[in-house]
């Protein structure tokens, strides 16, 4: 079992805020990150295929083919976008990384799969010092 590893990036807005709190409990809770007229970051997004090393070509997967399926439906989506308002993926969640985290996987995981290697991790840098991990589980 070999892992290989895609790093891709897009900008995007997003503001977190539960809808079952008020606004005075959601400036306490998120702080900063609950400004009304939202705010953004350089997401860094890294995705971890896994897979056996095909006999013939010497490589797990195409790497042009995997940042193609990234690029068409992660980055096109996401970039640019609000996460709140823009991204169809994101719709009925609260933009917090691990919720993107986790629309990003169930998102690509099929794409993924007929590529003929597996999912692996799927991370999400929001800013140098944050990050999450999602395995699918
Ligand atoms: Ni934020």
């Amino acid at each position: 079992m070999i892992y290989l590893t895609r790093k891709e990036q897009f900008n995007a807005a997003h503001r977190l805020y539960c809808p079952d709190w008020s606004v005075e409990e959601n400036e306490k809770y998120f702080g900063k990150c609950a400004n009304p007229n939202w705010h953004g970051h350089n997401y860094n997004l890294i995705v971890t295929v896994k897979g056996e090393v095909d006999k013939q070509t010497g490589v797990l997967v195409n790497l042009k083919t995997l940042s193609k399926v990234i690029q068409e439906y992660i980055v096109e989506k996401a970039d640019h976008k609000n996460f709140n308002i823009d991204v169809d993926f994101m719709k009925g969640r609260i933009s917090s990384s691990e919720n993107i985290a986790i629309a990003i996987w169930e998102t690509l995981e099929p794409h993924i799969k007929v590529l003929g290697v597996q999912l692996h991790c799927i991370r999400l840098e929001e800013t140098d010092k944050n990050s999450v991990e999602y395995f699918g589980d």
